[in-house]
């Protein structure tokens, strides 16, 4: 079945949990489409897991869309949403509009996703008010990094708490569709999910959340430069990869690869004659 938002409001009303996963390319789409995930996200996390920058911030739009589209020529159900890069919307309400709208045209996004509360739903307000999505990112937001002094849990004492309360209302309020939250305590991400209408998708905010999302390097097993206390690894595929390379390598050295049924065949008397000629 189809992902829409509406498939995806409907979830939260009838108690069903919601499904996402990072994805950046065809391949993987494919894979995760016909699994039946529900969501799958562009994140900017691609700088990490897939360009290899220690954080977010060097992510272009041109990094997004090109991973977006990628993604969108893989899937038939899922729905696919596109994170919005570290300073494609902080600058201007207009410049955001703008930038939202070539991911939905470029990058064949469904909607986007940005990080912020409070201080973000002028924006939000704006892009859903151009007829797109928005998915909000409210906790640890990575593209803060520089300002939160490192990856830190959020919401621990009665002041922040109430910070992210209000940030959650105030995405709804703005229009957001749904809204991610990223290292929250699990009990303040239950209140927080059973205050707000729309679906909150959690990455290290406990299992009350709607959904849950992770990032498929983590899940898979296959990235090991760090690994947050929240991921679950649901796969080895990281070693069984890295397994295959070595098979491989022994192969191709040993000349056992490829094998006759890997090669292509001529008539010997071709090659024969071919012999005579030279
Ligand atoms: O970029 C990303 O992968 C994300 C998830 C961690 C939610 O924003």
């Amino acid at each position: 079945m189809k992902q829409t938002v509406l498939t995806l409001t409907e979830k939260k009303q009838h108690g069903e949990k919601i499904t996402m996963l990072t994805c950046y390319d065809y391949t993987m789409a494919k894979l995760m489409d016909s699994a039946g995930i529900d969501m799958l996200l562009v994140g900017d996390s691609l700088g990490n897991v897939m360009l290899g920058y220690p954080d977010t911030i060097s992510v272009t739009m041109e990094d997004m869309i090109h991973h977006s589209a990628a993604v969108a020529r893989g899937i038939q159900n899922t729905f696919l949403v596109t994170d919005m890069p570290f300073m494609s919307y902080q600058v201007s309400v207009e410049e955001a509009v703008r930038n939202a709208g070539r991911l939905m045209k470029e990058g064949r996004a469904s909607a986007v996703k940005l990080e912020g509360g409070t201080e973000m739903a002028e924006t939000i307000h704006a892009i859903t008010k151009a007829s797109i999505p928005v998915v909000a990112h409210i906790g640890m937001t990575p593209q803060s990094v520089n300002a939160f002094g490192g990856f830190k849990v959020q919401g621990k004492t009665l002041a922040s708490a109430k910070k992210l309360v209000s940030d959650a209302k105030a995405v709804q309020e703005a229009g957001a569709f749904a809204v991610v939250m990223e290292c929250v305590p699990a009990k303040l991400a239950e209140y927080i999910t059973q205050k707000l209408t729309i679906p909150t998708i959690g990455i290290g905010a406990g299992n009350a959340c709607d959904g849950q999302v992770l990032v498929y390097q983590d899940m898979l097993g296959m990235f090991e430069d760090y690994r947050p206390k929240f991921v679950k690894q649901f796969g080895q595929v990281g070693a069984e990869m890295k397994k295959a390379f070595q098979e491989y390598q022994q192969a191709v050295q040993e000349g056992t690869f490829p094998a006759k049924e890997h090669s292509y065949q001529i008539p010997e008397e071709i090659i024969t004659l071919l012999e005579n000629e030279s």
